[in-house]
């Protein structure tokens, strides 16, 4: 059996009143992605923002390699947000600095690299994202899609072990949005694991190894993508028939 990465244990999270999540169980595997599914508001940027410690968990806890890390103070987590990256539901560049100083940002911040060792970096991953030699365009005269992939460019070029998209896709027309998922599809096949946050069902049936329903609270279906679309749970399927507009 291949190894854990990170665990989410019985997690319970509020606000006022309002109970977002009542209990979530989840475990993520070396190089395994993970479609994360469910209506508006159900609480699945929350569960992200949780996971690298941008929101506090009222109940529960959270592993990392079976080391608790949810309860850290907020210097101590640096090293997690480094292992486990965050991709922004808006892309958030820094739109007065060029795309090199965008992708560049977190090694400057993070490593201890030459500026040349930095810019072999990241003139490898804008090959990789398909814009090569493209480090002095400013965010302003790129389009959204490769907006995007610069964005996802920066999550990934400190090595994470996990990423965690939210709602890459959202946004994009059918060519870009098939361009992130290739992107995704080629970082998957690195050996990166991933949740990936969509309303984008189609996506999530292609790229994930596991589809996961987050509805009132809870967990209420979680398995592979074949399941998924077999399922006849009633609210599974609302999912699923929504994909076939
Ligand atoms: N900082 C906050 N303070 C108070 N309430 C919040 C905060 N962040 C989120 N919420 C509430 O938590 C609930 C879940 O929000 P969340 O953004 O996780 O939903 P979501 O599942 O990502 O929805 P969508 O699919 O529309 O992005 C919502 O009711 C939202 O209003
Ligand atoms: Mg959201």
């Amino acid at each position: 059996m291949s190894e854990t990465i990170l665990e989410l244990k019985n997690i319970h999270k509020s606000f006022g009143t309002n109970s977002i999540h009542r209990g979530i169980n989840l475990t993520l595997k070396k190089g395994e992605s993970l479609g994360l599914l469910g209506g508006s508001g159900t609480g699945k940027s929350v569960l992200l923002r949780s996971i690298i410690g941008l929101e506090r968990i009222d109940q529960g806890e959270i592993l990392f390699h079976g080391e608790r890390f949810d309860h850290l103070k907020e210097t101590l987590l640096t090293p997690y947000r480094i292992k486990i990256s965050y991709s922004f539901q808006s892309g958030a560049l820094f739109d007065s600095v060029n795309v090199f100083e965008n992708i560049a940002y977190p090694l400057f911040e993070h490593t201890r690299f030459s500026y040349q060792q930095i810019k072999d970096k990241v003139a490898e991953m804008l090959k990789l994202i398909d814009l090569p030699g493209r480090e002095h365009v400013m965010p302003s005269d790129l389009s959204g899609g490769m907006q995007k992939r610069v964005g996802m460019a920066r999550a990934m070029i400190l090595n994470p072990e996990v990423v965690l998209y939210d709602e890459p896709t959202a946004g994009l027309d059918p060519a870009n949005t098939l361009n992130v998922i290739a992107l995704m599809q080629r970082f998957k096949n690195q050996g990166l694991a991933s949740i990936f946050v969509t309303h984008d069902i189609p996506s999530a049936l292609s790229l994930c190894d596991r589809i996961v329903v987050l509805h009132e609270g809870k967990i209420i279906f979680n398995d592979t993508p074949e399941k998924f679309e077999k399922s006849d749970d009633p609210i599974v399927n609302k999912f699923n028939l929504s994909s076939k507009d």
